[in-house]
């Protein structure tokens, strides 16, 4: 039963010309005046493109949610957003997540849409819908478009990114051909969805599940399995009612509540650094008060559980047959604020009581964890007095304490230009530095801060170091990475003024990162430091430059954070003169 007026009706349910004219011009589509009878419309935001290859399937997901959402009465419209993929797009789909979360957020704003269908699945697709949606604060369900199934070469498993980045260092090393490594790639990507580690899509799927925005069980659902296709169509079923009740809203969802139960699930499945920005930033639309320190105070008192790549052995495909990630809820209840909302009207605990375990090395128990404490630490200290992160999970642990010579690099071009010169004084204790990588440095922050291993050290069989940078890093890598540095280079932070030969010592245990230089030499080089000109001059460029926060407030822009809720009367009016 609807029990309020939709906000639809001021489209469709008008006798007027504005009525006449929006009836008469959505009819050139076919539809009956059976749909113009005061059902409610959902929405289907489709980030489906083939440039995106990871949401090049969701056409097929998208008319599983047509089909519930007829099902259940309702009237789904789809419509595209624009599509970031993770792959093509340059210089990184970081630029463009706000600009993608505009998109949605107006679109649902404009349109006479009573519930929206929000279909993800590469890495920022899922934070830009999310934070749209937010913003807008019509009822909304998320459904993301699944991990591809598991890649196999030569009977060894191959997972996104992960292997992607071994096989490389394989090859850089000389221990593998050209044409093997072409093989080797067929056999690595080899259905519909997106990468299939724990990298920033399957965390980022994670979160919005735990976050109570999917339907359970959503996350692990590889792509090609027909129950991707049913959760779809149940989730066009749910966003009827939901249209029909008024809510659940993301405001009633997208509690502080909800961000750290989250941030426990981002702990316990070992998730990518990806997740801390992004949850920053859907965190600022929801008005919640989050910040990075919340993330080091559950990642301390939450335990790693989930055995996947790049932190552990197994692939989604494995997660989803184990159980999935209701199953990393129900280990965490203890932890968790289980009585926080979801989208199906039931609480988290509700939802994964009954949830079973089928494998406990891929999800191990509470009391048998992986380690005691979550796969991410926040730093602090001279270099980043803003903070920065680290996966601890994916460094060697040896590195984790580590004292030593700083390599500086001035901007990427540097980096790719003399990593690989014989005459570069560098070994395995050197700390390597890259600048110019951060939010408006780069700009966009791309993922550029697992920077390679000098290929003569890799032969040597040195297989990591200590790297230090304001850029980001794929959710898919492993190593001893510090990232996020805060703040960037590009704005004068103190990592501008790291030199050749400094001594920087990371105690990751004690959450610290120090640059070993007195506090008279660092104000000596920052009266001598000097910006960059802007990349931008116009443009959206130019918009991001001028509006971009920084990475410890998510980078989202400084006046899109908040909501303004989409309301009843906003829509009143005609469109016609
Ligand atoms: Fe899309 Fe990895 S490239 S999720």
């Amino acid at each position: 039963m609807t029990t309020h007026t939709l906000r639809s009706r001021n489209w469709f349910g008008r006798m007027d010309l504005d009525g006449f004219a929006t009836r008469s011009w959505l009819k050139t589509e076919g539809f009956s005046d059976l749909m113009f009878d005061g059902r409610p419309v959902i929405g289907i935001a489709n980030s489906w493109s083939e440039l995106t290859n990871c949401n090049a399937h969701l056409r097929q997901v998208a008319e599983a949610v047509k089909r519930g959402a007829l099902s259940a009465g309702g009237f789904p419209l789809e419509f595209p957003t624009i599509s970031l993929g993770e792959v093509l797009m340059k210089p990184t789909t970081m630029l463009f997540r706000n600009l993608m979360a505009m998109d949605v957020e107006e679109c649902i704003r404009a349109y006479p849409l009573d519930a929206v269908v929000l279909l993800s699945g590469c890495d920022k697709t899922t934070p830009a819908m999310l934070m749209g949606a937010a913003s807008a604060d019509v009822p909304a369900i998320i459904v993301t478009g699944g991990p591809m199934l598991r890649g196999k070469w030569r009977q060894e498993e191959l997972g996104s990114g992960t292997d992607l980045w071994r096989l490389w260092a394989e090859r850089r090393a000389g221990r593998l051909t050209d044409e093997e490594l072409c093989e080797a790639e067929s056999c690595m990507s080899r259905s519909s969805g997106h990468c299939m580690v724990m990298g920033t899509a399957s965390t980022m799927a994670s979160m919005v599940e735990a976050l109570g925005m999917t339907l359970p069980g959503n996350a692990a659902i590889p792509a090609p399995d027909s129950r991707r296709l049913a959760q779809a169509e149940l989730a066009g079923r749910r966003a009827v009612e939901m249209a029909k009740a008024g809510g659940p809203k993301p405001s009633e969802i997208l509690t502080a509540r909800a961000f750290d139960n989250a941030i426990r699930a981002l702990m316990a499945v070992g998730g990518s650094t990806n997740a801390v920005i992004h949850l920053l930033a859907v965190a600022g639309r929801a008005g919640v008060p989050l910040t990075l320190a919340r993330f080091d105070e559950l990642s301390r008192t939450t335990p790693f559980l989930l055995n996947l790549r790049p932190s552990g052995k197994y692939l989604m495909e494995d997660f989803f047959y184990a159980g999935g990630l209701p199953v990393v809820l129900k280990e965490l209840l203890p932890l968790l604020h289980a009585e926080a909302p979801t989208v199906n009207g039931r609480s988290i605990a509700d939802n994964v009581r009954d949830a079973h375990c089928w494998n406990d090395d891929v999800i191990r128990p509470l009391g048998v964890p992986l380690a005691s404490e979550g796969g991410l630490a926040i730093l602090t200290g001279n270099l980043c007095p803003d903070g920065a992160v680290i996966k601890v999970s994916a460094a060697s642990p040896q590195l984790l304490t580590h004292r030593g010579r700083a390599v500086v690099f001035e901007d990427h071009a540097d980096l790719h230009e003399r990593i690989d010169d014989p005459k570069l004084p560098i070994d395995e204790h050197s700390v390597l530095v890259l600048k110019q990588v951060g939010p408006k440095g780069a700009p966009g922050m791309p993922e550029w801060g697992a920077a390679p291993v000098p290929a003569r050290l890799l032969q040597r069989g040195v297989k990591d170091m200590v790297r230090i940078s304001d850029a980001r890093m794929s959710g898919t890598s492993y190593g001893t990475v510090v990232l996020h540095v805060a703040p960037e280079s590009a704005v004068g932070g103190p990592l501008a003024l790291v030199r050749d030969g400094d001594e920087i010592e990371l105690d990751a245990p004690r959450r610290t990162l120090t640059l070993r230089v007195g506090d008279e030499e660092l104000a000596k080089r920052k009266a001598v430091w000097k910006p960059r000109p802007p990349h931008f001059a116009r443009g959206y460029g130019r918009l991001f430059l001028d509006h971009v926060l920084q990475a410890n407030e998510g980078c989202d822009f400084d006046y899109l954070r908040g909501r303004t809720p989409v309301r009843f009367e906003d829509s009143a009016g005609p469109s016609h003169a």
